[in-house]
């Protein structure tokens, strides 16, 4: 927590950026930034159930999960939606000869469908929202998966609760500071503890949430619809 005080205290003054833009800015270092995770993402799709045919992947980048869900599920039909054009237009140039259909939009607002998917993935995207948006994200989650489904999510999660409410309480600071309206996206990181998001998920009618395993900070999360 001493080091999290001292970092928001230095960027205090840093502006909040868009998040499409944000991520659009740094497409050129992006991957190697996040090559910090390799071995989580190595491991993602050992975490899917067997016969994953339909995948849907909420915030998916340039596709980096994709790489194992490919490896175990070859001819998987993959949905993926994100904010960024430029993260979907890297996607679609690697997975050219798979079955993927990428969706620009905002995943909170994008229709998914009513029992459409085996299993709704997500890496490192889901870390900026509040217990309301995500309690609603759930909700949609769990009615678009198919019986005996699986939401898997790796994640960014808070050490504690005096951190997830440090990090609430600074990104509103920040917006007021710049009047940014609660409705616009912003790049600030704004995880839940393990435990308040385990506990969204069950209220959201999800069974059988437990916390996998941990790599480099990446907590892999699967929720497995009643
Ligand atoms: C850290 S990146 C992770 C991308 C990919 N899953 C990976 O691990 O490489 C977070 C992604 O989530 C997307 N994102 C954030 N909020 C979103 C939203 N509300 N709707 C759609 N995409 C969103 C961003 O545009 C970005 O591409």
């Amino acid at each position: 927590m001493c080091e999290l005080r001292a970092w928001l205290a230095e960027t205090a003054a840093v502006p909040l950026e868009e998040m499409s833009s944000f991520f659009a800015k740094r497409l050129g270092s992006y991957e190697t930034h996040m090559s910090l995770w390799h071995e989580a993402y190595q491991k993602f799709a050992s975490f899917l159930p067997a016969d994953c045919t339909e995948i849907l992947d909420l915030g998916c980048g340039t596709g980096l999960e994709l790489q194992s869900v490919f490896a175990r599920f070859p001819t998987a039909h993959v949905t993926g939606i994100d904010m960024s054009a430029e993260m979907l237009a890297a996607l679609s140039a690697k997975y050219d000869n798979k079955a993927v259909h990428t969706i620009c939009g905002d995943y909170f607002a994008v229709p998914f469908g009513a029992a459409r998917f085996d299993a709704v993935i997500s890496f490192q995207s889901l870390h900026h929202f509040t217990p309301e948006k995500k309690t609603a994200l759930f909700r949609r989650i769990a009615e678009t998966l198919k019986p005996n489904g699986v939401f898997l999510n790796c994640d960014y999660f808070a050490c504690c609760d005096e951190e997830e409410t440090l990090l609430f309480a600074e990104c509103a600071r920040r917006r007021a500071a710049a009047n940014i309206p609660d409705a616009e996206f912003v790049h600030f990181d704004t995880p839940l503890t393990v435990a308040h998001e385990s506990a969204l998920l069950r209220k959201a009618g999800f069974s059988e949430v437990q916390p996998l395993e941990s790599v480099n900070g990446a907590v892999f999360q699967r929720a497995e619809k009643k």
